[in-house]
């Protein structure tokens, strides 16, 4: 997988899922932006891309400011273009039925996890439409394609997104644009270990989690990585409306 002389941005590249795509883009030759809340973190992705040789930057960007991403990707777009765009930033909430679930908590996941990729479509559309070339890759999850209990808010978000990635990519597709999606299942790393981490018995909650995987096990963050890097490559250039499911089976078991 060869992404030389491209520049990618990554949402939420300060830890997880995003750090490790932020990694692996930059491994094919990629130049990466690095965008998070988390300044440290978002620098400590850059130094370790840079000590493995790789090419990035970080610039702070809170995915729900739409004027803020825009301003960023403008800066990408004139420094260099934009060829892809991978909206990252995500987070979930405790684990409550839909009627315990606090309003404010359920705005919250729905405000970064759907206008987060929005803002960010909106921003990156306008550009990547005008060089008639781009790519976005948006990470939804299992739990927007199957019954998540108790993770009402969390669910719906990711629902959302794979509906509007198929809306993106018929918006932009005549504009040599793809949108794709991935939805992975549980990986150990981030969200993945804060659900389990929220029960009384974490390592009980996992074995459960483990019996519904085709493949007997929880994902890793560099298998997630390794399908959004697909997503964003040449190599997927006929694949645009897709939300590839990255679950080790869960889905059709
Ligand atoms: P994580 O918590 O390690 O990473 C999420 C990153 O997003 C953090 O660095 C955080 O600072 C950043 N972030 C949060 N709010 C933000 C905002 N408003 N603006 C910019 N950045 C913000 O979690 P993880 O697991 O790596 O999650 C990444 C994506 O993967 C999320 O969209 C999540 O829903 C999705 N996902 C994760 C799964 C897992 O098992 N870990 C499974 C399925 C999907």
């Amino acid at each position: 997988m060869q992404l030389d002389g491209r520049t990618v941005l990554v949402t939420g590249a300060a830890s997880g899922i995003g750090r490790a795509t932020a990694s692996r883009l930059a491994e094919a030759g990629a130049r990466v932006v690095v965008t998070d809340v988390d300044t440290g973190g978002g620098e400590e992705t850059v130094d370790r891309i840079e000590s493995e040789g790789g090419n990035a930057t970080f610039s702070e960007l809170d995915v729900r400011d739409r004027e803020a991403f825009n301003s960023v990707v403008e800066a990408v777009d004139e420094e260099s273009g934009l060829d892809v765009l991978v909206n990252n930033a995500g987070v979930g909430h405790a684990p409550k039925p839909v009627e315990d679930l606090p309003e404010a908590e359920r705005n919250f996941v729905f405000d970064v996890n759907i206008s987060g990729v929005w803002n960010g479509c909106a921003a990156a559309l306008p550009v990547m439409k005008a060089r008639e070339s781009g790519a976005i890759v948006n990470v939804a999850s299992l739990a927007g394609v199957i019954g998540s209990p108790n993770l009402g808010a969390y669910s719906l978000s990711k629902g959302a997104v794979v509906n509007f990635t198929r809306t993106v990519a018929v918006e932009a597709g005549r504009y040599g644009v793809r949108a794709n999606a991935v939805c992975p299942g549980f990986v150990e790393g981030g969200l993945g270990t804060q659900y389990f981490d929220s029960f009384d018995d974490p390592e009980a909650a996992r074995e459960r989690a483990r019996q519904g995987y085709a493949l007997g096990r929880l994902g890793e963050l560099d298998e997630v990585a390794d399908a959004i890097a697909f997503l964003a490559s040449d190599e997927a250039s006929f694949i645009t409306g897709e939300s590839l499911m990255v679950d080790g089976g869960f889905s059709v078991t």
